[in-house]
């Protein structure tokens, strides 16, 4: 095994290198504290790894993202999102005896109980659905205590997810919220409890967002499961817990923002240029949403499948001129032509077309990370199902650098 040296202080310390299945390097410095009383310093941990996984390969500087070994875009075309839901909890794609068990389990838990709905509709009004989906989130462990059975309470969250994701969107148009009734069809009946009829092109638009969302490695929110996971809180409290980091705008919640920021240059003039400016002025907040990323440095390609996607949709729905897309594609060329971008390898992610289709399909911008938390859940639950599963797994605890006030004495009040 290949050792990595650290001097420190005069003194030499020997680390162990790991290598992944991938050739990705880490320097194991499980024990620094340790023999070298010292700790690693990485805020933000772009340079850290908090586990090894068998889940999700990313390579940002290719543009590679794979599924269990499987290429997003070769699931995108091949697979549904029932096989990849299942590719991504179990390890393998089901063979088709085991998907037609894993379609009869996610009907037969479908269905969500009438205190549930009526918990939701007892909200207070304008409360943000990530919010509201949060709130549901934890309180399953009041409906349906944990059985100790992992696979169990497993299958039952994805199955019931498609239902509190079609609740909030009912409840934000002000409509009746309609059961499951053909639970073993996944994404038709979620189309279906969504917008009361499904069509060929919905399904297979929905298919495609919730696999291209379905997992993307030690993300903000993936690390937060795992994170809340390690202190074995319960399923639903970890998973909500992703929720509530995913809502974040430089998270999952930017495809509400892409939308809000189209719109804004829309109802100003129309003219890119000037937010692309805000963008690059240092002393101005605005952030070109839906642009950048912490791992891709050369194209997100999930954003490729999107784009894609985006002008099929559109062309279903008979909608040919789309001034919100225009404006998208106008930002995205002027913004790949301009050094400060490329000098940063800022590309347009995942976000930056997504709420374009969900709000052609008539989706409220509040929604939008609903539906990103929706294909989102069989990753979460992969990785928090992995941590669980390894034995040496223990409770996360990141150490600090102090830098506060060093000891002092409580002065009376009136010297203070
Ligand atoms: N607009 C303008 N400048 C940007 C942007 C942007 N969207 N993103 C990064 N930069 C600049 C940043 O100011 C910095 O410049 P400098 O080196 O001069 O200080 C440089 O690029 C590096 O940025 P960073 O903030 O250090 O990068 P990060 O890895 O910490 O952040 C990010 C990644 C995604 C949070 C960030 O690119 C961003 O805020 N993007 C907009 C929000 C967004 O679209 N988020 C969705 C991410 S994809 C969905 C998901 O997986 O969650």
């Amino acid at each position: 095994m290949t050792k990595a040296n650290l001097s420190l202080n005069g003194t030499d310390y020997e680390f162990n290198v790991i290598v992944g299945s991938e050739g990705e390097v880490g320097v194991d410095f499980s024990t620094l504290r340790k023999t070298a009383n010292a700790i690693a310093y990485d805020p933000a941990f772009g340079n850290t790894g908090s586990c090894s996984s068998e889940i999700t390969f990313i390579n940002g500087e290719k543009g590679i993202l794979r599924y269990r070994g499987y290429a997003i875009e070769d699931l995108a075309e091949n697979a549904t999102f029932e096989e990849v839901m299942y590719l991504l909890v179990k390890g393998e794609l089901p063979t088709a005896d085991e998907l037609k068990s894993f379609k009869g389990q996610l009907a037969e838990h479908a269905q969500i109980p009438d205190a549930l709905i009526k918990q939701y509709q007892a909200l207070p009004d304008g409360l943000h659905p990530m919010a509201a989906l949060s709130s549901i989130m934890v309180s399953l462990s009041g409906y349906y205590p944990t059985t100790g059975n992992d696979d169990e309470d497993i299958v039952r969250l994805l199955a019931k997810m498609k239902a509190f994701v079609a609740l909030g969107y009912r409840e934000s148009k002000g409509e009746a919220f309609v059961q499951s009734k053909n639970g073993a069809n996944y994404i038709a009946d979620f189309v279906e409890m969504m917008f009361g009829k499904t069509t060929p092109a919905l399904e297979q638009a929905f298919d495609q967002l919730l696999i291209l969302h379905a997992d993307h490695e030690q993300n903000c929110s993936a690390s937060t499961v795992r994170m809340v996971g390690s202190s074995q809180a319960n399923l639903y409290a970890s998973i909500a817990a992703g929720v509530n980091a995913l809502w974040g705008p430089l998270h999952g919640g930017a495809n509400q923002k892409v939308i809000e920021m189209l719109e804004m240059i829309q109802n100003d003039d129309g003219d890119a240029s000037k937010y692309l400016d805000k963008a690059k002025d240092k002393s101005d907040a605005f952030r070109l949403m839906g642009f950048g990323h912490r791992v891709y440095k050369n194209f997100d390609p999930r954003a490729k499948i999107i784009k894609v996607a985006a002008d099929e949709v559109l062309d279903d729905l008979g909608i040919d001129d789309d001034e919100t897309l225009d404006i998208a594609k106008a930002l995205e060329k002027a913004a790949l032509e301009d050094p400060y971008f490329k000098d940063r390898k800022l590309y347009p992610n995942v976000d930056f077309y997504s709420g374009i289709i969900y709000r052609a399909l008539g989706i409220p911008t509040g929604m939008f990370t609903v539906m990103f938390a929706l294909g989102r859940l069989p990753g979460w639950i992969a990785q928090w199902k992995e941590w669980r599963e390894e034995p040496k797994s223990r409770i996360h605890r990141p150490r600090q650098i102090y830098t506060g006030a060093t000891e002092r004495k409580v002065p009376p009040i009136t010297e203070r």
